[in-house]
């Protein structure tokens, strides 16, 4: 074909985000509301054209910052047998391609991965070619390593989930939700670097490995209790292990002052529990709501406290 499309939605880490570098599981859940989108259009002089909201141009010019999307399109063409348009031989078709996304970068959502599972699916979906799970999984990593050297792969797999999640060590298994869980969500504004929270845990955990080890384990056995209080639909435990996995979070140095003070408006008012959610420094907190109006209460509390933009998510039982 001339042209192949693909999207993917944003991700939510509810449990696990940093012990998971180090094999603890994980619980994630998919946000469809926020999407990433990318069409890959073959014609034109041979070479690699991006259009995006960061930059426009051919890949060659692209900024560093761009790196992550110019390596998942060239290894998902090559992947979907469309090297000679990867590679801009001479005499080759060229192809332009295309990204949109309303998942904000650099918040904690995934975007990177969405990103590159969206182009993977353009490209596949030009190549008319079936793209499997594990090779998705494949690209995407391909991706997350040029973003943040260490990806423990969850992103990979909660951008393509279709369901809450809990993940170890690369493979995933669904859990069960027994009763819509209702979160708000607060974005800070302000941006975290993955690869910066990722590095400062692994610094700690050089020069203080004993007590480092201990509050990872202890995240690790939030995560793994988690399962049971999301599978029973009781909202107090859930946000109550938020809390404390928010408290240890910020004992391994990658909350903020901005993300204490959002997490301590919600609890304000009156969310069961709240916590930064994915690599932190920046990015969101999410808190545990009663109702979608009790959602927008918190959320209206979290801007007051300075979050930037608040919405709210509900995870279907299921
Ligand atoms: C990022 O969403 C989650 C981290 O645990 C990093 C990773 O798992 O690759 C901080």
């Amino acid at each position: 074909g001339r042209r192949g499309e693909g999207a993917a939605h944003a991700k939510a880490i509810l449990f696990g985000e940093h012990a998971v570098v180090y094999g603890a599981p994980a619980i994630a859940i998919p946000v469809d509301s926020l999407t990433a989108q990318a069409t890959i259009e073959r014609g034109g002089p041979a070479g690699l054209r991006i259009v995006s909201s960061l930059y426009t141009g051919p890949v060659d010019g692209a900024p560093a910052r761009l790196t992550p999307v110019v390596t998942a399109i060239r290894a998902s063409l090559e992947r979907a047998g469309l090297g000679e348009l990867a590679r801009g031989e001479a005499g080759a078709d060229g192809a332009l391609v295309t990204i949109a996304s309303s998942i904000p970068h650099e918040r904690g959502l995934g975007s990177s991965a969405a990103v590159a599972a969206a182009i993977a699916r353009a490209a596949f979906d030009l190549a008319g070619a079936e793209l499997d799970g594990e090779t998705l999984f494949d690209l995407v990593q391909t991706a997350e390593r040029v973003a943040h050297g260490k990806p423990s792969g969850i992103d990979a797999r909660t951008v393509a989930a279709t369901g809450a999640i809990r993940f170890t060590r690369g493979a995933v298994a669904p859990i069960r939700i027994g009763a819509p869980l209702i979160l708000a969500f607060a974005d800070t504004g302000h941006p975290g670097s993955t690869a910066q929270a990722v590095g400062s845990v692994q610094a700690l955990r050089e020069r203080e490995p004993a007590s480092t080890d201990a509050l990872l384990s202890r995240l690790a056995e939030i995560a793994e209790h988690s399962i049971e209080d999301l599978a029973a639909g009781d909202r107090a435990a859930v946000g109550a292990a938020m809390s404390e996995a928010h408290a240890i979070l910020h004992r391994v140095g990658v909350s903020s002052d901005h993300l204490d003070a959002i997490v301590a408006a919600a609890c304000a008012a009156g969310a069961s529990g709240a916590k930064l959610t994915g690599g932190g420094l920046g990015g969101c907190v999410i808190a545990v709501a009663s109702s979608t109006a009790h959602a927008e209460q918190i959320g209206a509390a979290m801007r007051d406290a300075g979050a930037e933009r608040t919405w709210t998510v509900e995870v279907p039982a299921a």
